[in-house]
């Protein structure tokens, strides 16, 4: 429970607000759902059924025919903290393949778990034509999604969180219903974690997606693990004025080019296992390094388990990891696991970065790099075969 206090916390933000965020960034936090629960009640209270027509056996509209199982649960579930019964409707793993019953959803739910089943086309008006003044968490994950229809989500503006991780949405998909989101008004956090199928290697082809899609609110976007190679519009997320964090976990990233004036409380970037093999001080990326948001706050990165080639040209950029060991918060979020996949002498393989000394480097490098934004030719020549990595980012 203790998780979901603190997520929930965040959410209301406020003067607790920044120590929230940075609890969050814990492993064991970033791996929690997270469900805006704050807190529960005692189960001792009499629950109420699902109304409507209800199966007996299930608690859901006769229309469900035993699909999924209604339940209410004890909670308090962002944004609907007056109340303390919370309808949660359960259709996991459960061989669906055509959701249009889900126009019979009770209109008191508060959380759908959807999630399992195979669905390539979620169809205008998903939840009917009624309101549901209390759903606040929706969960599409793994359904085999490959298509949602531009009015696919109707009356979901009251939703903070919405997962659509591991499903197959295709770039005509995306491009033909550019205003997907467009009902999310409240979005807090949007997980869109391998929800792509492979033929999306450009984030620029979502940018449609945040500029028409009001999601002003949205504090976290989940990217990971969609092959995201290229960034070609730096203002992508410019729309996102409300964002804190951006996970882009598992892509292949050699640079992150992004407009980060434009998001005045982004605090925290996941770029874990990207294809970063150096920093020097022309990529964007080591500008972002040393960010402050609009509260004053660091920008924190993690560059984790990226290939870093550990040669002269990294010099400024291992300066800076030393530089800020003592910065606190620490402004590089595993510290401790970044290291040299390979490296000018070969004998920094393996090294943690900020253990590297200048003395290292000094016979491999002619010049001092220091603040110059080119490297000199002689010093490229003088270095072995570099590793290939397959950007798979056609220009
Ligand atoms: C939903 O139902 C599935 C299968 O019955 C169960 O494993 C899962 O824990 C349930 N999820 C929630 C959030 O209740
Ligand atoms: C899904 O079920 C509804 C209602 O039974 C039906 O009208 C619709 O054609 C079905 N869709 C597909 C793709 O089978
Ligand atoms: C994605 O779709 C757009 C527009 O249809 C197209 O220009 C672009 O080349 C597509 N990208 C890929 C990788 O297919
Ligand atoms: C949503 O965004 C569109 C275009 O970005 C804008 O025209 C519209 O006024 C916005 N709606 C709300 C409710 O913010
Ligand atoms: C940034 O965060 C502060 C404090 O949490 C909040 O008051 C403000 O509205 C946020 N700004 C944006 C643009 O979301
Ligand atoms: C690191 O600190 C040293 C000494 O304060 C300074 O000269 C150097 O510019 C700093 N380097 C970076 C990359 O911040």
């Amino acid at each position: 429970m203790y998780p979901q206090l603190l997520i929930g916390l965040l959410v209301l933000g406020g003067a607790r607000g920044l120590r929230q965020t940075r609890a969050l960034l814990e492993d064991d936090l970033y791996q929690e759902d997270s469900n805006l629960e704050v807190s529960q009640v005692p189960t001792s209270r009499k629950i109420p059924k699902g109304g409507q027509n209800s199966d007996a056996e299930t608690d859901c509209p006769i229309e469900f025919d035993r699909k999924c199982t209604c339940t209410w649960e004890n909670s308090r579930l962002y944004p609907n903290l007056h109340e303390t019964r919370n309808l949660v409707v359960n259709c996991s793993n459960a061989g669906i393949t055509n959701a249009s019953f889900l126009e019979f959803l009770p209109t008191k739910t508060a959380k759908l778990i959807f999630t399992g089943n195979n669905v390539p086309v979620l169809e205008p008006n998903l939840f009917g034509k009624r309101d549901y003044p209390y759903l606040a968490y929706i969960d599409l994950s793994n359904n085999h999604i490959k298509e949602i229809k531009g009015k696919a989500f109707h009356h979901v503006s009251t939703v903070t969180v919405l997962r659509l991780n591991d499903n197959e949405i295709s770039n005509e998909s995306i491009h033909d219903h550019i205003r997907v989101f467009s009902n999310f008004f409240n979005l807090r956090a949007l997980f869109l974690n391998d929800a792509f199928n492979d033929e999306i290697w450009s984030l620029s082809d979502l940018g449609g997606i945040f500029e028409e899609s009001n999601l002003t609110r949205l504090e976290k976007l989940h990217l990971e693990s969609n092959e995201i190679g290229i960034i070609r519009d730096p203002k992508l997320f410019c729309d996102l004025i409300s964002l804190r964090e951006l996970y882009l976990r598992n892509n292949h990233l050699p640079d992150l080019n992004i407009d980060v004036d434009c998001l005045p409380n982004l605090s925290y970037i996941d770029l874990a296992n990207n294809y970063i093999r150096k920093i020097p001080p022309h990529y964007a990326l080591f500008g972002l390094l040393n960010r402050v948001n609009s509260k004053g706050e660091d920008l924190r990165l993690d560059l984790s388990k990226n290939p870093f080639h550990c040669d002269c040209e990294l010099q400024p950029f291992i300066d800076w990891v030393r530089n800020t060991t003592y910065h606190s918060p620490d402004r590089i979020h595993h510290r401790e696991k970044l290291l040299c996949e390979s490296g000018l002498p070969e004998s920094n393989t393996g090294l943690l970065i900020e253990k590297l000394l200048h003395e290292v480097f000094s016979p491999y490098c002619k010049l001092q790099f220091m603040g110059s934004s080119t490297l000199p030719l002689t010093s490229r020549k003088s270095k072995q075969k570099l590793p290939t990595f397959d950007m798979q980012a056609p220009i």
